[in-house]
């Protein structure tokens, strides 16, 4: 892939550097060697840096385009099913017919958590933000299983992302259950993937909980738009994790830690808490004039993307779903009044024009969970439990890579020069 070279002249040196170029977007600077000439590169935040070969997605920021595999995301959303997306997250292709009836078959023989996890839930205040108790659980389940802690075996780091996949809406559902003080329930095995976490979060002993179908699609939909997302912060957080050899269970709590920041995937439970706060449309100039203050940390909560520069094009399919939902389920939501004319106003300003800040993921979630019947303190563990076979996918070509280091970034420092210590006596 190195076609041709970048010459670096700083001082008196000059450095040649390879430039690798892939099956599209940005090519790279392969700075690898260029520590020997003194010099390392600097890029807080990464936001130039590549840190990985990957195949897995791809997003143009400036035209709007995500790609799992090479299939956009809005033909995903539409054509696929959430598992059809996680097995080629996984395994690099979409599966045909036959493959898909046996990938759900062994997912759903692996819903089930060992029952001393519910010992785990008991320590936990019942206030507790779900996010506190997911990433604690996720944790935790390294100590169940060890017979998929051996990272440089393939079938072993399948295995356990079979598991995690398979595992993580039964215990984002124990986390709901919990926080309500209601009963944990079970997966059923006769449910689809989003019939069965919608039923552990809403049927209760006493009564039925009755699937609607433009639920249950709607979900499974939400957790195709979260479900991978090139190296964001989560993702990173995970590769670098990955790096050391810890092992998936603590990879994966480390995403969910990663995610659980407003800046990230808390920005859907903040987006909706903000969508509350503003209340009525006639008060959303007052919010505008707020985000555009320099002296007020306030942002405007699901607007803005490190990379999408144009569109976040997962805010257009949720925007649709959004409508769709609400219209199947006869329900009429202010706050999507109040979040269509955010979205009207914003567009059409100076400001939010000149900053390229357009709705991304976030910006709708919130209110179609919230008509779903999710709690909005619950918003982020639905991101963490899409999101983890994007995280697990990662991790598992991370560790598939020959020559795979551990990840350990350098520094500008600017500290005191070496001095001599005074004992505290003299
Ligand atoms: C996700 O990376 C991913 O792929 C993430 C994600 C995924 O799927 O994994 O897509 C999921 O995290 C989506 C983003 C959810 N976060 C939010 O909605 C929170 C609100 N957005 C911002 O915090 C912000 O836009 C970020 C964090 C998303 C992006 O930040 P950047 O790229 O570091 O940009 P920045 O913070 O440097 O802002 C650039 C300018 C600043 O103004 P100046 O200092 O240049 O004058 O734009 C302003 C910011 O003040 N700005 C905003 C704003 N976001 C940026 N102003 C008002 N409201 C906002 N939302």
């Amino acid at each position: 892939m190195a076609e041709q070279n970048a010459i670096l002249k700083v001082g008196d040196k000059e450095v040649e550097l390879p430039v690798l170029t892939g099956t599209a977007g940005h090519s790279v600077i392969d700075v690898r060697s260029l520590g020997a000439s003194g010099y390392f590169t600097y890029d807080p935040g990464f936001m130039a840096t590549g840190s990985c070969e990957s195949e897995i997605t791809f997003i143009d920021g400036a035209k709007g385009i995500l790609l799992h595999r090479g299939y956009s995301i809005e033909e995903l959303a539409r054509d696929a099913d959430y598992l059809e997306v996680v097995h080629m997250l996984l395994h690099g292709e979409a599966p045909d017919a036959e493959t898909y009836k046996e990938f759900k078959q062994t997912i759903t023989m692996h819903t089930m958590v060992h029952d001393q996890v519910n010992n785990f839930f008991r320590g936990f205040r019942r206030d507790a933000h779900p996010m506190a108790m997911l990433c604690g659980t996720v944790g935790a389940m390294a100590s169940f299983y060890h017979d998929d802690l051996d990272i440089s075996d393939s079938e072993q780091r399948i295995r356990s992302a079979y598991r995690l996949v398979a595992k993580m809406p039964t215990l984002v559902a124990m986390c709901y259950k919990y926080s309500i003080g209601q009963p944990f329930v079970y997966p059923s095995n006769e449910l689809s993937y989003a019939e069965n976490f919608l039923n552990m979060m809403f049927s209760v002993p006493a009564e039925k909980y009755n699937i609607t179908p433009a639920v249950a699609r709607a979900m499974d939909r939400i957790f195709t738009l979260h479900a991978d997302h090139e190296q964001n912060a989560s993702t990173s957080t995970v590769r670098l994790a990955g790096s050391s050899g810890a092992n998936p269970y603590a990879c994966i709590a480390a995403g969910v830690a990663s995610l659980w920041g407003p800046a990230h995937g808390g920005a859907n439970e903040a987006c909706l808490n903000m969508l509350e706060e503003i209340g009525t449309v006639d008060r959303i100039p007052e919010f505008i004039a707020k985000a555009k203050d320099k002296n007020d940390p306030f942002r405007l909560m699901g607007f803005g993307h490190r990379v999408y520069k144009n569109h976040d094009p997962r805010a257009t399919v949720m925007r649709e779903s959004c409508h769709e939902v609400l219209a199947e389920l006869n329900l009429q939501d202010p706050l999507l009044d109040v979040a269509m004319e955010l979205e009207r106003i914003a567009l059409s300003d100076a400001y939010f024009a000149e900053k390229k800040l357009f709705p991304n993921v976030d910006f709708y979630s919130g209110i179609v969970l919230k008509a779903i019947g999710i709690p909005t303190n619950m918003f982020t563990c639905i991101f963490a439990l899409a999101r983890t076979v994007g995280w697990i996918s990662h991790w598992h070509e991370m560790l598939s890579q020959p020559g795979q280091k551990i990840g350990r970034p350098r520094q500008l420092y600017t500290g005191e020069s070496q001095r001599s210590y005074v004992k505290i006596d003299k």
